[in-house]
């Protein structure tokens, strides 16, 4: 064994030697230390070799181990820091006397709006979270008591990847059933309240107007506890609303479905660009909807682990699910909601945060 160790060493020196770049080190990573590797190997041969060798012999391998592996780490410092400095190197040389900016660049409104909302949840005790864009079948639909073939689909038709199974959100709610289980723990080992809002950019295959895009955000919020009803719902979206706002806005709530809420409401506002009176940005409505909501289905809470089959009804929520983009033209009167992805910089660079 110590003849072989001396000559693996003597070859490992070799290829060594050889090294001059993060890949080839890499590969000679894995020829020695990788499952497969000529360590793992030595390791299995031990097995084969009198007991009486066997505690010798496993000290050897291991030395030689810790030897290689420190001489890795040494290189890859030192690999890295020539590719940094090689990095510095090729760019172009520059003016040091210029000053640094000459325009400061300013906030997509919908960050503004975003962050404004966040900060408000957060006042009220909300956790932010964040969630994927691609998302599953399962999160995007089925687990919010959708599914397959379920005609209400037909109202998010968003675009599939070839992966499958996989497609990009079409509404936030698609996190809905993984804040649950990220919480519920917490709510029932702790007594912790489910609060959480999670903002994201959604995508459907839509007929584009002056109110509808192919691509835009939304927030979601979901509360749930003992007791929760629809009297908490009412006070969080009042309250968020007038913050919002920092004034009077007219807003009706009336009956709407959501597979993934019962009873569920459509919270309209008021049209801020026409006062009411109809135009292309509320459809000639009056009327904008904002904030569809309700209270969380029992099916969906089953989903998310937060009831069980003995108890479906020991914990209620409601959640929300809030377009920030129509928001964002609400609060700033943007009549037409493509100002917000053409990247038209003269548009964008006018909002400010309060
Ligand atoms: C939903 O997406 C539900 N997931 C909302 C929900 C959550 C209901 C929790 C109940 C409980 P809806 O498709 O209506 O619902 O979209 C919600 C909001 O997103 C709309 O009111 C609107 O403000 C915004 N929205 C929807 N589609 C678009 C679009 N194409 N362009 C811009 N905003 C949109």
């Amino acid at each position: 064994m110590k003849d072989k160790i001396n000559l693996l060493k003597e070859q490992f020196l070799k290829d060594f030697e050889n090294v001059s770049d993060l890949k080839s080190l890499e590969d000679l990573r894995l020829a020695f230390l990788s499952k497969k590797g000529q360590v793992s190997t030595l390791m299995q041969e031990l097995s084969k070799i009198p007991n009486e060798q066997k505690k010798e012999a496993g000290q050897l391998i291991n030395g030689f181990k810790q030897e290689i592996t420190a001489k890795f780490d040494e290189k890859m410092k030192e690999l890295k820091d020539l590719e940094e400095q090689m990095l510095i190197n090729s760019v172009e040389s520059y003016d040091e006397s210029l000053p640094a900016f000459s325009e400061i660049g300013s906030y997509h409104p919908i960050t503004l709006v975003q962050r404004e909302l966040e900060e408000i949840f957060e006042s009220m005790g909300f956790d932010v979270e964040d969630y994927n864009e691609i998302v599953d079948d399962y999160h995007c639909f089925e687990a919010l008591n959708i599914p397959k073939f379920h005609p209400a689909r037909d109202m998010q038709d968003t675009y599939y990847l070839s992966t499958k199974n996989q497609l990009l959100k079409s509404h936030t709610s698609a996190a809905q059933n993984a804040i649950m289980i990220k919480y519920g723990r917490a709510l029932k080992e702790e007594g912790r309240p489910i609060r959480a809002v999670f903002p994201g950019r959604c995508f459907r295959n839509e007929a584009i107007d002056a109110c509808h895009e192919n691509t835009f955000f939304q927030m979601e919020g979901i509360m749930i506890d003992k007791n929760i009803s629809i009297s908490n719902l009412i006070y969080f979206m009042k309250t968020m609303l007038s913050e919002v706002f920092e004034r009077d806005v007219t807003v009706r709530l009336r009956p709407g479905f959501f597979p993934f809420v019962e009873p569920g409401f459509e919270l309209d506002i008021q049209c801020l660009i026409c006062g009411g009176d109809g135009c292309p940005s509320c459809k000639n409505s009056g009327w904008l909807e904002l904030c569809p909501c309700g209270m969380i289905h029992p099916n969906v809470l089953k989903a998310g682990g937060i009831n069980s089959e003995e108890n479906p009804y020991e914990y209620t929520g409601f959640a929300f699910g809030l377009g920030l983009t129509r928001l964002a033209m609400m609060k700033y009167g943007v009549k037409d909601i493509r100002t917000f992805n053409e990247g038209d910089l003269n548009a964008l660079s006018q909002f400010v945060s309060k």
